[in-house]
């Protein structure tokens, strides 16, 4: 049964924004809040839905009349109050692009809980269902969630906002051969019930909610951490993340106790979209990270970091992401640092600038050279639009250049209180430049401090301040006297390169001059085999070169790479490439039809967006 709540409804929009703001991405708002959230949910894999009740536990003030909640292709089946039996008032407002429907649900000034009973739609974009033929093991399909920036929403009713956080418990009933595992108290082994129950008790926002389902096995790797994932990947995943617990010991000795207990990731499948996702508790993992020479941990080190900057203290909106990212790229190399010594992390540094560099230019001349700044506009916009480079790697250079100013030991004293004083709490860049101004540059004894950190000029402006501190590399200034050398006409196996680090090969890689004969390519490719590297940080600016260059015998491995790996981050240049290139506009359009099935939906988005 529908209700019309027109008298409620009305100027929603701007009661939402103007009386009690949430952010302009969520319909919520904070005179009615969720505090709780008891989810009890099955998950279909013949009928692709997942379908249950969610119970909200709710805190009100004098004057909510109206919970919201945030929904995006979810149908809603019915709605009680308290009891479970007293049917509630509710409606489902208009659709609204990017941000879906509010599910607005009148209630009591004695309201203490509500229920929504829904089911997911046959296109949640935060879902993706796996065939068995997707999977490691092949028999076995494979669901996994995806909620940032703001997709919790097409799988679970809620508040979709980073700043609003609860607590949850979920039920899980899946097919009995399968086993389910979320960003909460996780099982470690199958049942025979197929029944699965979770239990996360510090408040967490939203997009922290996370579910996976499929042939799932754990395998421990020290006391509070161990690895999820298929049977098939599960040693591979163990010895390459082996260095886990020194990552953890680095990090708590720079910021604090660990806060959420037990640490565990999870190996997806290749279509993952993302890296890693800092899912608390059971960070998400990408299998394109296991290089086999631990190469590429600086994801799980940037995933582990985001236990403090991110899931502890949290960017209030999408508008402030650079806070979650920017700072959390820096601890990223920190740890690096601590473990694989400042050469290593010195040239992920420049690895990342180098990406930087590229972005800044090509935003310059964009539709939105505004994402240029830390501080971003996302009105009207997904917010997905703004991840780019710029929050990770400019904000992580800022966080450098004010350690450089004020030394490092000022600089991790001022965030060990700052993570102890806001956590579990949100984040606004304007309160943090309030901070660095409080907490940092006023009682620091250098009185040019302020001229010198160019707060403003980082946040608000568009380009890398003059004051940004640099970051040099010794083994990569050995990579660019190689190459000079090889540009200059010495053949590749001339080149000094035997001792070279991985890092060095990607740098190498990515510095490839823009223009090259084919011929070019076919003489490095005889020398150091990259069209068969299975590093994706080498292979993909690879694929890229050969793409521009026309280097036709590397286009099978592109194919198949864009085939099976489903992670954005490469699907977008790699695509974006092909199509610049009139020679394989027809290339792309045929690798993407074949491919989009496999990916997940907003990979296929991004893909349609890039291949028309
Ligand atoms: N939280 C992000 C992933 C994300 C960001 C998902 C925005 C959806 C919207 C995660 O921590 C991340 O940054 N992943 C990176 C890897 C990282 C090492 C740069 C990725 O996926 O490439
Ligand atoms: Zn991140």
């Amino acid at each position: 049964m529908k209700y019309h709540l027109s008298s409620l409804l009305l100027g929603l929009s701007t009661m939402a924004s103007a009386a009690y703001p949430v952010s302009q991405h969520s319909f919520s708002r904070t005179d009615a809040r969720v505090t709780h959230l008891d989810l009890d949910i099955e998950v279909n894999f013949e009928k692709k839905k997942i379908s249950g009740v969610a119970a909200y536990q709710v805190k009100l003030d004098e004057r909510a009349k109206v919970l919201i909640l945030d929904t995006n292709g979810l149908m809603i089946r019915k709605v009680t109050l308290d009891d479970e039996t007293t049917p509630a008032k509710f409606t489902l407002g208009q659709t609204v692009k990017h941000l879906g429907q509010p599910l607005a649900i009148e209630i009591k000034p004695t309201t203490r809980k509500v229920s929504v009973e829904y089911e997911t739609g046959a296109d949640a974009v935060g879902v993706q269902w796996l065939e068995p033929a997707q999977t490691g093991g092949k028999q076995q399909p494979f669901l996994f969630t995806q909620s940032q920036a703001i997709l919790a929403r097409t799988w679970v009713p809620c508040q979709d906002t980073p700043s609003l956080r609860m607590t949850y418990d979920a039920k899980v009933r899946v097919p009995k051969d399968l086993m389910a595992v979320m960003s909460a108290q996780n099982p470690t082994k199958k049942n025979s019930t197929g029944i699965y129950t979770f239990k996360m008790e510090q408040p967490i926002p939203s997009y922290l909610l996370a579910l996976a389902v499929g042939d799932i096995a754990f395998k421990a790797i020290d006391k509070r951490t161990g690895v999820y994932a298929e049977p098939s990947m599960l040693s591979r995943a163990v010895n390459e993340f082996s260095d886990i617990t020194k990552m953890m010991d680095a990090t708590e000795k720079l910021y604090g106790a660990y806060p959420w207990g037990r640490y565990d990731v999870l190996v997806l499948p290749p279509s993952f979209p993302y890296g890693g996702m800092e899912n608390p508790r059971l960070t998400f993992l990408s299998p394109t990270i296991i290089a086999g020479d631990k190469s590429l941990v600086s994801v799980l080190a940037h995933e582990l970091a985001h236990s403090w900057s991110g899931n502890l203290v949290t960017n209030a909106s999408w508008e402030d992401f650079w806070l979650n990212e920017g700072f959390t790229t820096y601890f990223e190399r920190r740890i690096i640092e601590a473990i694989y010594g400042i050469d290593q992390s010195k040239m992920e540094f420049m690895i990342g600038l180098h990406s930087l560099q590229e972005q800044m230019d090509e935003k310059k001349t964009s539709k939105h050279p505004g994402d240029n700044q830390l501080f971003i506009n996302l009105k009207g916009r997904n917010p997905d639009e703004g991840v780019s480079f710029i929050p990770y790697e400019k904000g992580a250079l800022f966080i450098a250049t004010i350690e450089s100013a004020v030394g490092r030991e000022t600089l991790d004293a001022f965030l060990r209180d700052y993570f102890s004083t806001y956590a579990f709490q949100t984040m606004t860049t304007e309160k943090f430049i309030q901070l660095l101004s409080e907490k940092l540059i006023a009682v620091h004894p250098d009185k040019s401090l302020a001229k010198k950190l160019q707060v403003k000029e980082w946040i608000y402006g568009r380009g890398i301040p003059s004051g940004a501190v640099k970051i040099e590399s010794d083994a990569f200034a050995k990579v660019n006297a190689e190459l000079a050398k090889w540009e200059n006409g010495a053949t590749p196996s001339k080149l000094e390169t035997k001792k070279w680090a991985t890092a060095q090969w990607i740098y190498f890689v990515s510095k490839l001059p823009k223009k090259m004969e084919p011929e070019k390519l076919a003489e490095l490719d005889r020398a150091f085999r990259f069209t068969k590297s299975g590093n994706a940080e080498i292979l993909v600016p690879w694929l890229q070169s050969a793409v521009r260059n026309d280097y036709e015998p590397a286009y099978s491995a592109l194919e198949m790479f864009l085939t099976s790996v489903g992670r954005l981050k490469y699907l977008r240049p790699l695509y974006t490439e092909m199509i610049n290139n009139p020679k394989t506009v027809d290339m792309a359009k045929r690798v993407a039809t074949k491919a989009k099935p496999g990916y997940h939906p907003s990979a296929s988005t991004a893909v349609s967006h890039i291949v028309k």
